[in-house]
């Protein structure tokens, strides 16, 4: 059976005030996130989501409490057809499908908004990078401009930015790095089971031992590392990442530098509008800020932590930059710089499943009185990924 949305349905479209949205890869893990947000926040009052599927098109769409579905069935995320009569999609599927759908729907005439998590058009200059808490100017600008293409960026970035925005929206950073600790989520969710799986397996080959206040701790590390070396299971991350770290994430540009890392540094810089490969009608807020990044993988499971150093162009007080800090979004809190308030809140454990993000770690360094370390986290899921999409499909429909 073919799912093309009903002639009703697409009347029904066009005559209401409440815009249909065509929704994509929503069962994935930034989909699902996506969707619980719509859900937590009662966003699918102000629109009507037409729910596609890239495998069971026909079958039933998800029922929500309280949601009346005006399409009940999935629609095949393949069909152009389909996807033309949507004035906004929202996509979570993942670069392969943006690369093989998102051009035919163009060449079909679609004049519709794309707002996607995939990378594939983060960079093109056709494109605006969202997290409108700290470009929401960029954002109206591109809008006002007919863009139509609005990326989620890369989640250490958009979470980097969330954190520290307030500088760099007062112009104050000079340069930065950040030297990152990212989860295993970034990666994907089956990513996140082998990390589970390993731990699971090494604690498994010393659990007498360890059971035993007795035993010896180096058997104990011989044995783990035995395992680490010959017993994991590491087809995801290529080699044990329990117990051990990457420190190199994504493809490897050639020249030392991982892609990552190079996104760190042009993200940041388009999401500010600054640089290069900026959208039509955003012009540019400032020269490109110099911003480098060592991007490692740890095991945590799904928030990203960064330390960052920062030449500021002023020798500011430390009370002055946590207030710019904590009033750049409201959703950056700082935390003090002090022992038990940074092992509680500064965390991958306390940040996970939150909103806000920490900034603490917040000092000045012996370099001089313009440089600073900090370090932030967050949720690589939420501020990382969903929430900018879920944000900007509510300015594009005229609800933030
Ligand atoms: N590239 C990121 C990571 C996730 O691997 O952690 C998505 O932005």
């Amino acid at each position: 059976m073919t799912a093309e949305l009903t002639d009703a349905f697409a009347a029904s479209t066009a005559a209401s005030s409440t815009p249909s949205v065509g929704l994509v890869g929503w069962r994935g893990m930034v989909g699902s996130v996506l969707v619980h947000r719509f859900l937590d926040e009662g966003d699918f009052a102000h629109f009507n989501p037409v729910f596609f599927s890239t495998s069971s098109a026909g079958r039933a769409a998800p029922q929500f409490d309280g949601v009346e579905l005006e399409e009940p069935t999935l629609q095949d995320a393949y069909d152009v057809d389909t996807l033309r009569k949507l004035p906004v999609i929202v996509t979570a599927q993942g670069g392969d499908y943006t690369k093989e759908v998102y051009p035919k729907l163009r060449e079909a005439g679609w004049e519709g908004l794309w707002i996607d998590a995939a990378s594939t058009l983060r960079m093109e200059d056709s494109s605006v990078i969202v997290l409108d808490p700290i470009n929401r100017d960029v954002i109206d600008a591109g809008l006002d401009a007919g863009v139509k293409e609005f990326i989620g960026g890369n989640c250490t970035v958009s979470c980097m930015l969330m954190g520290l925005g307030g500088l760099f929206k007062e112009g104050l950073v000079e340069w930065g790095t950040a030297m990152t600790y990212q989860a295993a989520s970034g990666g994907g969710a089956k990513h996140m089971r082998e990390l589970l799986t390993q731990f699971g397996h090494l604690h498994q080959v010393v659990s007498d031992e360890l059971a035993d206040p007795a035993s010896a701790i180096l058997e104990i590390d011989r044995k783990v590392l035995q395992t680490q070396r010959d017993g994991l299971d590491a087809s995801q991350f290529g080699v044990p990442l329990a117990g051990s770290l990457i420190p190199w994430i994504d493809a490897d540009l050639g020249d030392g530098l991982a892609k990552e890392e190079w996104k760190g540094g042009v993200e940041t810089n388009k999401i500010l509008g600054r640089g290069e490969h900026l959208a039509p009608g955003v012009t540019s807020r400032g020269d490109r800020i110099p911003f480098e990044s060592l991007c490692v993988r740890i095991g945590a499971l799904r928030s990203h932590s960064q330390a960052l150093t920062l030449k500021l162009r002023e020798d500011l007080p430390v009370n002055e930059i946590e207030q710019i800090i904590d009033a750049g979004t409201e959703y950056a809190t700082v935390v003090p710089n002090e022992k038990e308030a940074t092992i509680e809140q500064l965390t991958p454990v306390a940040a996970t499943g939150e909103l806000t993000i920490p900034v603490g770690r917040i000092r000045k360094l012996d370099m001089g009185g313009e440089y600073m370390s900090a370090f932030t986290v967050g949720d690589q899921l939420l501020w990382g990924a969903a929430e900018p999409l879920r944000r900007m499909l509510l300015i594009a429909i005229g609800k933030l």
